[in-house]
Order: C-alpha cells, then structure tokens, then sequence
C-alpha cells in the first residue's frame, strides 16, 4: 500500500534524489550560457535591442546582428555599425562605413531604411544630412529649396567643399593646367566667377522622400549636431546618423526585468515571453511548473509597439 511505503523513504533521500536529476539536466555553473547576449563587442545590447532572435522586443526584431566583433544594424541600404546605444536618451548612433566623409570620397548611394524602421526608429532631428554636388535642375536648387539650410552653425556648403579633402574635386573645375607637380600661380583658389555645385543641409525628411537620384544629387553626408557645429569645422565633426527610437510601455516586460529576467518573444507568435537564465527553464521544467509563457500570456499584445 502506497500510503503505508511512503513514511519509509526518508526526506533527505527524496531531496538528494531531486539535486541528482537536477543536476544532470542543469548545465556546468561554470559555462558562461545565456539565452540572450547582451553585448557586442563594446556595446551593451538590452531590450528593447537584441542580437538572438527571440530576444529583445518583436518589433526590433532582426534589425541587429553581430559578428563577434562588431553590432550592426541592418537596412534595405547596407549594414551600419552601431557605434554606441544610449538605453536613457533612446539613441542610437551609426556610422555607415561606405559613406563619404570629410575625409573620404566615396561612391555615391542612398540611405534608406524600411518602412518599420522609418516608423520605430528614424534619424533624429540632431542629424543633419548634407547631400553635395547637386545639379543646378536639382529640386533643392529650385522647387524644394525650403527644404534646406543655408548653413549648419555658420558653416556653408562652400565650407565643405573647400576644407573637405574629399569634397574639394566637386568645386568649379580649376584651369586644367592647376596641377600640384607644376607650381604655378593658377594653384591660388577659383576665381568668383564660377560657382560651386548646388548643396543643402536637410534633414531625414527630405531624403526619406526622395532618392539622391531624385535629388540631383551624386553624393551625401551625416553630421551629427550635438550641440557644437558652430566652434568647430567640418573637419572636426562627427560624422555619422544619430538615430532615436521608443520603447514600448510593457508593465509585464517591467515585471519581467524585475524579477530578473530578460524580455523576449516567441519565435513563432511573437506573444511576449519573459526569458529566464537556461538554468532556471531547466529547473522549472524539471519541476514540471508552468514556464513564464503561460503566465505572462495575459498581457500578450498585438499592438504595434508604435504608440505615445
Ligand atoms: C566584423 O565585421 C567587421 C567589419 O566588417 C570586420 O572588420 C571584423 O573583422 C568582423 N569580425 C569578425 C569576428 O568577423
Ligand atoms: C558631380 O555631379 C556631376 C553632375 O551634376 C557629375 O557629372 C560629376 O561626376 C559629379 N562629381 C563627382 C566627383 O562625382
Ligand atoms: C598632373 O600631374 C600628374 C603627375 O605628375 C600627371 O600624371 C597628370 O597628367 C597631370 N595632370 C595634368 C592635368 O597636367
Ligand atoms: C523553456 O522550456 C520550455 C519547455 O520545454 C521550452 O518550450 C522553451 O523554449 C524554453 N525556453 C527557452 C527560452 O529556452
């Protein structure tokens, strides 16, 4: 009879019983194993972000990846490095390296992103795109000229051309005699007569819309204003996309962090899931309790995450 075999069992065996098959199934403590990475080289990567899928929040999803080394963010135009995630400001900043810059001229493509990463997480209003060696027919030489600054803290677009290294080639041509092998007065900087290829300090806006093909425009580049432009020059700038996002409000992801997990998704519903260490989903499932799905499947949305 069951109820008269059971007193027999003492309650350390049923306990050691229990840390053995525990302890088989439970992976080496020593093993650095985590569900969801949460750096990339020297980025931090935290919710809303991930680099794991499954990881992070479903509306961010696969916009990130890493190589072991580096965090990339991903677009229909190429992949971005991210140079830094700032979790309190929401800020993200990229560096697209087949960009020109002030310092290097390179060939000309556009910038663009889908259309969920137009929504959740465009380029701030701190980032300031300069599309350069536009045609004079250019729409920001004529019909769309509204659209552009004249300057970026007292820095015109001649600025750039002139103390830019790599923008210096789209400047009125020289005489075709100016050559730096033949020392001649004709080196001395073009006369006023000419005048250089139409620019435009924009925002994303205005290339949201419209391509650099649509632009008239061969070449573009990103300067990030953090506050700064007008004590410095084009050739101390930051270069690069400053890009904000939002976070979803979610009082089962707060719960979820506070309990010390990690907020994440199924890969198949993208219903909500809060992701404990592999060692605790083991033990829970050892226990035969129920795993955080079920009992966060309440608060599961299908809401855009998209919403102030
Ligand atoms: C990651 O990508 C960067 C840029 O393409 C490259 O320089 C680096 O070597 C890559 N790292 C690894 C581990 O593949
Ligand atoms: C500047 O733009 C003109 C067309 O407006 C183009 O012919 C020229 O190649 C461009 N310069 C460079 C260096 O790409
Ligand atoms: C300028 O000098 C370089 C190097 O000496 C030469 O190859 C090139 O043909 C010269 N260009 C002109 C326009 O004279
Ligand atoms: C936790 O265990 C459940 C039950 O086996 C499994 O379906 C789920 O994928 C596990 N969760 C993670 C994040 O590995």
């Amino acid at each position: 009879m069951q109820s008269s075999a059971l007193p027999r069992v003492p309650t350390t065996t049923v306990f050691n019983l229990l840390t053995l098959t525990l302890s088989l199934l439970l992976p080496l403590p020593s093993l650095p194993l985590s569900l969801c990475r949460t750096s990339c080289g020297a980025v931090t990567v935290s919710y809303p972000f991930a680099v794991d899928d499954g990881c992070g929040s479903p509306s961010f999803r696969r916009m990130l990846s890493c190589n072991d080394s580096d965090l990339f963010f991903a677009t229909p135009s190429g992949a971005y490095k991210v140079q830094s995630i700032d979790y309190a400001k929401r800020k993200v900043v990229v560096f697209d390296p087949a960009m020109s810059t002030c310092s290097i001229l390179q060939p000309h493509h556009d910038f663009a992103l889908t259309d969920v990463q137009a929504a959740l997480i465009p380029p701030s209003d701190d980032t300031i795109f300069a599309v350069l060696n536009c045609s004079v027919d250019s729409p920001v030489a004529n019909h769309f000229k509204y659209l552009c600054s004249h300057d970026v803290g007292g820095h015109t677009c001649d600025e750039m051309y002139g103390t830019c290294a790599s923008f210096r080639i789209f400047r009125p041509a020289a005489p075709q005699l100016a050559n730096q092998s033949l020392p001649s007065p004709s080196l001395s900087p073009p006369t006023s007569t000419s005048t250089s290829p139409p620019c435009c300090f924009t925002r994303y806006a205005t290339v949201k819309f419209m391509t650099m093909n649509m632009l008239d425009c061969t070449h573009y580049t990103t300067v990030i204003d953090a506050g700064g432009l007008e004590k410095s020059g084009p050739l101390d700038w930051t270069y690069g996309i400053e890009l904000t996002y939002a976070v979803p409000e979610s009082t089962a992801c707060d719960r979820c962090k506070r309990s010390g997990g990690a907020c994440g998704f199924d890969a198949e519903s993208e219903a909500m899931l809060c992701l404990c260490s592999p060692t605790l989903n083991a033990t829970l499932q050892a226990l035969g309790l129920a795993t955080e799905k079920s009992l966060l499947r309440g608060y599961h949305s299908t809401q855009p995450y998209l919403s102030f």
